[in-house]
């Protein structure tokens, strides 16, 4: 059998971090950009997907005070954020969730913001999600997320995938060993949805305030308000 997206990821934990900044083009400037339009004050956060907690991080010097709740179902990625926010000597409450996003057990309304860097692709299907996060939300909630689109036409898409296969191998680049895996791990678990359809998925869910404030190739930023 297949291993799953997090048994992917929690294989790799050692090397994602220099992994990730030689396949994703722009990975930090992203993150950085996602933070910038996270807003001001939230006492109760849920990441999904932190992954080695590059975002958790940041989340936890942004709202030092909010109670943090980070989800990803490879427990060897939670193991790191774990250790990284411990380090760090962080002071808000913080509850790790060893669960996949579908099955995330939250209570209504529980959240003000709900964000996530590069993990909501591996749901395939988007339209329970997002209902459900909306209930998890508050009646002022956002969800800020970074994540891989599809472009709107085969075309673009191609494109997008051409050019991102090029940043691959330049310096500091990807092994052709590398490319072939992430090659494999996106046929087998990504699940790309154009932007438009994001929207309007988001819409149906009964999200308002629908916007993208950053695009690189597939990468891009979606802002939705409770
Ligand atoms: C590409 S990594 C992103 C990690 C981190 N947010 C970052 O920006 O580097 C995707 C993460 O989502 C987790 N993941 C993938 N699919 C998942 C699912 N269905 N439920 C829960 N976690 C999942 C993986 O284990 C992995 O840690």
């Amino acid at each position: 059998m297949q291993p799953t997206a997090s048994q992917y990821f929690g294989s790799m934990v050692g090397e994602y971090d220099s992994l990730i900044r030689r396949a994703v083009p722009r990975y930090d400037e992203m993150r950085e950009r996602l933070l910038e339009y996270l807003p001001d004050t939230a006492e109760s956060i849920l990441e999904l997907g932190c992954g080695t907690g590059n975002l958790s991080l940041a989340l936890a010097a942004k709202y030092p005070d909010a109670r943090l709740t980070l989800v990803d179902a490879a427990p060897e990625m939670l193991d790191v954020t774990r250790l990284r926010l411990a380090e760090e000597n962080t002071t808000g409450e913080r509850r790790f969730v060893h669960s996949t996003f579908e099955d995330l057990p939250c209570e209504e309304g529980e959240f003000d913001l709900i964000t996530s860097c590069i993990s909501l692709h591996h749901v395939r299907e988007k339209a329970p999600l997002y209902r459900k996060l909306l209930r998890f939300l508050s009646s002022d909630g956002r969800l800020i997320f970074a994540d891989q689109l599809r472009g709107v036409t085969d075309r673009v898409h191609a494109i997008n995938w051409r050019l991102w296969l090029e940043f691959c191998r330049q310096p500091p680049s990807c092994s052709e060993e590398e490319i072939q895996s992430l090659l494999d791990h996106a046929e087998e678990h990504d699940h790309y949805t154009p932007l438009a359809e994001h929207f309007e998925l988001l819409s149906a869910a009964g999200f308002r305030d629908l916007d993208c404030t950053w695009r690189n190739l597939i990468w891009g930023i979606i802002h939705a308000s409770a």
